[in-house]
């Protein structure tokens, strides 16, 4: 009996439309926004750029690589390559999309929560901005929107690659970027928004020699790309053997990072000329809803045009956020479709069902957010991503010749030399130094529990 032919996408832009609809997300609107503001703007900008140069695209195309010559899921695609004792890191790639997949669906809730209160009744005024966001971002009513979020979510993953990514991607992405593109327009025109600019692009950049702020830079551009837990690898593995890999890898790499830098574009500029400094200088829980602020205040400006402009953003946001927590989703139920055998609708439910069991604390309480960010969204991601390029680098045979498929390139030579030394030292330092990655996940970690 011949094994059930695997699923593939669609000829032309179904992986890059799904791949880049795993990329784009919060992460480059939300959380971009926050990191940048916490660590003193355009300092942080050119980080960003320089550590999605090094490490995001070397660690992309090991992903494709693997992914697509293995034609499987994380855990038994490492087994393919680098016998059993590989599997535990395809382990941890699940155990990393669960935990990251738990909070960004909580804010993906407020996302949902504020594109329906927008319908209900606009946007609040900038005096109750703050608060208003106090309310949306924890309790009871958050823990209702995450789960609200999760069921969608899950119902999109039991319907399957093809059918249920792929559509919902093709749809909202672009609408997207037509928004953005608008409201940075409109910001620009905004009286005062010249501060904003000169923060985004000129600050001091001296704040770049600063540790945290590399780190911060590091672990972002893993993020915002989907790097280092598999899912990038996971979609590749239905991808067809003519497919360019390093041109699909920069492909998104490039969507992804315009949509961070247009994103910046808006709230920035958004920021000072509404009087919203306080948002982005107000220490760490405000940063953290430093979007979430902005956003609809400009909205509620906007009269009743900004009414239904804000609206279709929030939605926008919200089917963005969709399609990234689709892919982080899609890593956990594979493995179990794969290495066990299990159907996917009850794969994908029970996983789903889970997932948004452990994310209704991060709902109740920011901080445990916060802390799960650093955990799952820095530093295990870090480790995977580091991980996986010694994977690449030094254990599987070929790499070049795989990545290469089709078409022979002789640079590719420099990218596994990349793979072997430059990206794992790197990640290394920034991971386990003191002060780095893990201590800031174990410090907060315990604050939660000593109060
Ligand atoms: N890249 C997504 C975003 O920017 C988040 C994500 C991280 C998705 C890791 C998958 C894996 O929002």
């Amino acid at each position: 009996m011949s094994a059930p032919q695997r699923e593939h996408w669609s000829r032309g832009l179904g992986f890059t439309l799904a791949a880049v609809g795993s990329a784009v997300g919060l992460g480059n609107m939300w959380r971009f926004s926050y990191m940048t503001a916490e660590n003193g703007g355009a300092a942080f900008v050119l980080l960003y750029v320089l550590m999605t140069l090094l490490l995001g695209l070397p660690v992309m195309l090991a992903e494709l690589t693997v992914g697509r010559g293995a034609g499987k899921s994380p855990i038994l695609a490492l087994g393919h390559y680098g016998g059993r004792k590989w599997r535990p890191l395809g382990g941890l790639f699940v155990l990393t999309g669960f935990a990251i997949l738990s909070y960004y669906s909580v804010i993906a809730g407020w996302t949902l929560r504020y594109t329906v209160s927008g319908v209900l009744g606009g946007f609040p005024e900038p005096s109750n901005a703050k608060a208003l966001f106090g309310q949306i971002a924890s309790g009871w009513d958050a823990a209702a929107w995450h789960l609200g979020f999760m069921v969608i979510c899950t119902f999109v993953v039991a319907r399957g690659v093809r059918a249920g990514i792929e559509r919902a991607s093709l749809l909202l992405m672009p609408v997207l970027g037509v928004l953005l593109l608008g409201l940075a327009v409109y910001a620009a025109v905004l009286p005062g928004s010249g501060a904003g600019y000169a923060y985004y692009f000129s600050g001091d950049l001296r704040g770049a020699l600063d540790f945290d702020a590399v780190k911060d830079a590091a672990a972002q551009a893993f993020f915002s790309l989907s790097l280092g837990m598999g899912a990038i690898l996971t979609y590749a593995s239905y991808l067809s053997r003519q497919s360019d890999l390093p041109l699909e890898g920069a492909r998104v790499a490039v969507s992804d990072f315009g949509v961070a830098l247009v994103a910046g574009l808006v709230v920035f500029p958004l920021i000072f000329a509404l009087g919203l400094q306080h948002a982005v200088e107000g220490g760490e829980r405000t940063t953290l809803g430093a979007l979430f602020i902005t956003l609809p205040t400009a909205f509620n400006k906007l009269g009743a045009a900004g009414a239904v402009i804000g609206v279709i953003f929030m939605l926008a946001l919200s089917v963005a956020a969709l399609t990234s927590a689709i892919s982080l989703l899609e890593v956990v139920t594979a493995s179990l479709v794969d290495v066990w055998n299990w159907r996917r609708a009850p794969a994908a439910w029970l996983c789903g069902g889970a997932i948004a069991l452990v994310g209704v604390p991060s709902a109740l309480n920011p901080e445990v957010l916060d802390a799960m960010d650093s955990v799952g969204g820095k530093f295990l991601l870090v480790l995977g991503g580091g991980l996986l390029a010694v994977f690449v680098g030094w254990v599987m045979k070929h790499p070049a010749a795989e990545a290469a498929g089709l078409r022979p390139r002789p640079a590719l030579g420099v990218w596994v030399w990349l793979l072997r030394i430059v990206v794992p030292l790197i990640l290394a330092v920034l991971a386990f130094y003191p002060g780095g990655l893990a201590s800031e996940s174990f410090r907060k970690l315990a604050a939660l529990f000593t109060g």
